[in-house]
């Protein structure tokens, strides 16, 4: 099984091809946003990649990060753990203001991934 390490919280296991985002919230028990409920669309599961790094990206997670002009950041909502990942969680609800995370991301990536 995958392990992930969220910066400054426990390294966890995590089922092979889980959407990070989930992984992050249900696993690492770390408050990620996912303002968009995993649609690759509000750009706030953002995470820094310290180790790790995907090579493979959706479509969608790069549109939505060229249209905004966002760099150095990946979607947590577009990645699945499928090896060992070292993130920095740097959009989370503690700080934000906002009343709560975000609407429940589905299991699978949406909208469907379109490797690229
Ligand atoms: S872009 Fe909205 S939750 Fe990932």
């Amino acid at each position: 099984m995958p392990k992930l390490t969220v910066e400054g919280f426990p390294t966890v296991e995590v089922e092979a091809g889980k959407r990070l985002v989930l992984a992050i919230e249900q696993d690492a028990h770390v408050d990620v946003l996912h303002a968009c409920g995993g649609n690759a669309r509000c750009t706030t599961c953002r995470v820094e990649f310290i180790d790790g790094e995907p090579t493979k990206w959706t479509a969608a997670e790069r549109q939505v990060l060229a249209a905004r002009s966002i760099s150095g950041v990946r979607l947590s909502c577009q990645i699945q753990c499928d090896h060992d990942m070292t993130v920095r969680a740097v959009s989370r609800l503690a700080g934000s203001g906002r009343p709560d995370p975000g609407g429940a991301p589905l299991p699978d990536i949406t909208p469907p991934a379109v490797w690229t």
